[in-house]
């Protein structure tokens, strides 16, 4: 059969290969903690899904959904925006409703990149900020982050011509996999970028609510002259445990914005009126509904930190989201680490290489199971793998 030549040659997607592991260990007999994959263990709140429940019933789940959103959600991502950053946006023509920002992202690149066109990426990227480009053939270009710069991006180091066939820089702080943050000085150096090189600049803001220590995380519309370059990505899923739902908004540059639903009415309609509801239900109540759920991934990043530290691991806890990015020690090969994970740890991670290349020297435990047992995976783990590079993060 004939598939498309570009879906043909995408590298092979790590979580694939993860899966195919998982299945095989359990075929052998094997339990282990599934630690590997970012998706929610903990309930969503009871009192959306009873706005979700009354909303299915009340909204006309006959016809189809407006392409750009439903107004109350609209108006509760924008009310949203401006109570958290205080930013003041257009529902009507600066947002847009996402069925999950993943195919948000996809489709905006879809929509802006191909043939010719290059995108500026973290070398630690999100899967689809990569994917979605090479299958429209579009170039990528992974832009360095490090842990000396605290995993921003090193925008100096793009080289010229690669920047003349440049159309978007993605950005997303708080970050998956380090967890690392960002300054709104940072984010200036971005807007500025992005003003200075004609671009559409991309942040991704799916984890916006997670974080600790007091450590807030800023909107890219908080500096002067980022709303006349860039959008911004927010999820339902990780803030409200509503990953299952799919459903977020994007917000920010109108022409952007346009282009995007342009191509999605062409291949979609969106999110169902009682999903769209209920998140609407979550926006308007983000303060009170989010309090338990940060506290629990902080308890959680604490008895795991703890517990490495315990067996040696000097490791520092990240200030946001909802993994524990770690070094490999010295001469064990990723995949040695995955399978001696699994069977002799009995933890499931996921190799850095998932992210990109940049990642080869790292993995990454995602905080999805309770305290107790966290605390547990992380002593098995130190004793398997040995000890940690000195100095690293
Ligand atoms: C950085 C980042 N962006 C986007 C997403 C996708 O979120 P959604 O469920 O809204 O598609 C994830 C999910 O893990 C993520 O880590």
């Amino acid at each position: 059969m004939h598939i498309l030549p570009t879906l043909a040659v995408i590298p092979p997607y790590v979580f694939s290969e993860l899966e195919r592991r998982k299945v095989a260990a359990r075929a052998a007999g094997h339990s282990f903690l599934d630690l590997g994959i970012g998706s929610p263990d903990q309930p969503t709140p009871a009192p959306i899904l009873e706005a979700l429940r009354q909303a299915a019933l009340d909204s006309p789940t006959n016809a189809y959904p407006p392409f750009r959103g439903s107004a109350r959600l609209l108006k509760a991502a924008t009310d949203f925006m401006s109570m958290r950053f205080g930013v003041e946006l257009s529902p009507a023509t600066e947002t847009v409703v996402l069925a999950g920002s993943k195919e948000g992202i996809a489709e905006m690149l879809s929509a802006l990149c191909g043939p010719g066109d290059v995108v500026l990426a973290p070398s630690l990227s999100y899967p689809v900020y990569v994917r979605a480009p090479l299958m429209h053939g579009a170039e990528v270009h992974m832009v360095p982050m490090d842990p000396a710069r605290r995993w921003q991006l090193d925008l100096a180091s793009i080289p010229a011509d690669v920047l003349k066939r440049a159309r978007v820089l993605i950005a997303n702080y708080p970050n998956n996999p380090t967890g690392a943050v960002t300054t709104l000085a940072d984010m200036a150096a971005l807007v500025e970028f992005a003003r200075a090189h004609n671009l559409v600049l991309m942040h991704d803001l799916a984890y916006s609510e997670l974080t600790f220590d007091g450590h807030v995380a800023p909107s890219v519309f908080q500096v002067p002259g980022g709303r006349d370059v860039a959008v911004e990505f927010h999820s339902c899923s990780k803030t409200f445990n509503m990953a299952g739902m799919r459903v977020g908004f994007v917000v920010g540059r109108s022409d952007a914005l346009d282009a995007l639903l342009a191509y999605r009415s062409n291949v979609g309609y969106g999110v169902s009126m009682p999903i769209q509801h209920a998140a609407a239900y979550a926006l308007d109540n983000v303060r009170a509904l989010t309090v338990p759920i940060i506290a629990e991934y902080q308890t959680r990043r604490d008895a795991l930190y703890e517990a490495l530290q315990q067996g040696g691991w000097h490791a520092t806890a990240p200030h946001a989201a909802m993994y524990a990015w770690l070094p490999l020690p010295d001469g064990v090969e990723p995949w040695d680490a995955v399978e001696r994970l699994l069977v002799d740890a009995q933890v499931m991670m996921t190799p850095g290489l998932a992210f990109g290349a940049a990642g080869a020297r790292y993995f990454r435990l995602s905080l999805v199971a309770p305290a107790a047992d966290l605390r547990a995976a992380a002593l098995r783990l130190v004793q398997v793998l040995g000890a940690v590079p000195a100095g690293a993060r």
